[in-house]
């Protein structure tokens, strides 16, 4: 779907539906609202007053009126009370206001930025949650979304700052729409190989530098923790670098890791058979990461970035790495693998340790880490945040507050640690026990960091059961829009 700014009265779009928004008070916004409102001659205030218009979020009344206007719809979104008014609500009744326009047939829909002026949202803020919430609701995998334009009203004075806002929204959806494409395609289809592919192809449109390392690189660089995952793997490992470096080496640059599991067996420690296939999504932080660069590319952002993605399926044949084995990560650290099911903190000690090279400012990892992360904080609700520097987490908290692509902080102490003490190696992969795993993931994770850092345990967000608000049903892309928000501010 195309978004074209244009500098009309929203009465003289000729398009298939428009959209306006109500509120919970008694008044109706200014703008678009009151322009329909004196087109249909006072309806839709006779309507509000009435109590037939659901003003709240996202909720969405279809009127058909037959003169007055250039379109033969108009969709009233609800934006619940002025009080409650913010990006997220906007986001939400966009996405819920273009999918009735779908669900109606309509093609071309016509909208002015939905909530500006309003509340404390600023026009480009209120633009960009308008574009961002209805790309992002339309989304459907492997299908097109079904609108073909929305057409953006805007006053002339306007116009330029309303194409700005569109440019960084449309960049952002399409960087959260490739997260979602690749987890939500079948494992066999989006193996490490794949991943590869999408790097090499994000490198040529966006100049981005790329290496993609195979067993025998891996090798020499001394993964033995990330080939130890990979070695009963049918597919071939992939460790995918891309790097956007537009300070030509000046700045030390902010590090993305994503852990890119394209199937989670569990190994020899295998999983059971309900849901296995959940864990095709198992590589959701490799794919926020590489739709993060996307997104940044399309940007130009001014900023040297570096994305490191370990690929790798977790699968058992003989070859496979068994309980018991001591395995060498890149930084010398000896693991002794208890259960071969914790294998993504194994894919992240090589990575973690490959990210020292870079000399980096920070470096934020995401990874579908833990069941234990699901248990402490839900499903959907919000990634666990680990960090060894405050600065740095708070960062991350405002990237998350923003985008309400929610974390909340969970410890790193010292004493967690304890339970993967080893007789055999420097430390175990799982303490055995069956509580407190998010912080033990993170500990051990800790071990192979020596710059600032925060780790998401994004296990729970990475997939959704029912559509809620812009986050469509499967792949929701977490993660792209908070790094993104991080990135360009930091
Ligand atoms: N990929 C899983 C974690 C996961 C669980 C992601 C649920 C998404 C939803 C991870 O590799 C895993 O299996 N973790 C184990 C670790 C344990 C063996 C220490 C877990 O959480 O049970
Ligand atoms: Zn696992
Ligand atoms: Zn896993």
């Amino acid at each position: 779907m195309k978004t074209i700014p244009h500098a009309v009265a929203i009465t003289e779009l000729d398009v298939d539906a428009i959209v306006i928004p109500v509120l919970a008070e008694a008044s109706l916004p200014g703008g678009a609202t009151h322009a329909v409102d004196r087109a249909l001659d006072g309806l839709v205030g006779r309507l509000h007053a009435r109590g037939d218009l659901d003003a709240g979020v996202g909720q969405v009344t279809p009127l058909f009126p037959e003169r007055g206007l250039a379109a033969p719809r108009v969709l009233v979104v609800g934006l619940g009370p002025a009080s409650g008014l913010d990006a997220e609500v906007v986001r939400r009744a966009a996405a819920a206001a273009l999918r009735r326009a779908r669900a109606l047939g309509a093609k071309r829909v016509g909208v002015a930025p939905l909530g500006a002026g309003l509340a404390d949202l600023d026009f480009a803020a209120a633009t960009g949650a308008t574009v961002e919430g209805a790309r992002l609701g339309l989304y459907r995998y492997a299908q097109e979304p079904g609108v073909d334009e929305l057409v953006l009203a805007v006053d002339e004075p306007r116009l330029e700052a309303a194409r700005d806002a569109v440019r960084w929204a449309e960049a952002v959806a399409e960087g959260v729409e490739l997260a979602r494409e690749l987890v939500n395609r079948p494992p066999n289809v989006a193996t490490p190989d794949h991943l590869a592919d999408v790097a090499h192809e994000l490198a040529r449109d966006h100049g981005f530098a790329v290496t993609v390392g195979d067993r025998a690189w891996a090798a020499e660089h001394g993964m033995g923790a990330f080939l130890g995952v990979a070695q009963g793997a049918g597919c071939e490992p992939r460790f995918i670098v891309l790097e956007h470096d537009p300070t030509n080496g000046q700045e030390a640059p902010l590090v993305l890791v994503g852990k890119g599991v394209t199937f989670d067996s569990g190994g020899v420690s295998i999983k059971g058979r309900a849901g296995m296939g959940a864990m095709k999504a198992d590589m959701a932080g490799a794919a926020a990461v590489l739709g993060a660069m996307r997104t940044l590319g399309r940007l130009r952002a001014p900023r040297r970035v570096v994305a490191i993605v370990p690929a790798t399926e977790n699968m058992l044949d003989a070859h496979a790495y068994r309980p018991a084995d001591v395995l060498t990560a890149a930084n010398g650290t000896t693991i002794e693998i208890i259960s071969t099911d914790a294998e993504g903190r194994l894919l992240l000690a090589d990575a973690l340790s490959f990210a020292q090279r870079y000399r980096p400012r920070a470096v934020v990892d995401l990874a579908t880490l833990t069941g234990a992360v699901v248990t402490a904080l839900g499903e959907g609700i919000a990634a666990g945040r680990f960090a060894n520097d405050a600065a740095l987490a708070a960062q991350i908290d405002a990237a998350a507050e923003a985008t309400f692509e929610r974390v909340w902080p969970l410890p790193l102490w010292k004493e967690y640690l304890e339970d993967l003490r080893s007789d055999v190696a420097d430390l175990k992969n799982s303490s055995g026990k069956p509580r407190g795993g998010a912080s033990v993931a993170a500990a051990f994770l800790e071990r192979f960091v020596d710059y600032p850092w925060v780790h998401l345990d994004i296990a729970g967000m990475n997939l959704q059961s029912t559509e809620q608000g812009y986050v469509t049903k499967g792949a929701t892309g977490f993660g792209v829009r908070l790094l993104v928000r991080w990135v360009t501010r930091a």
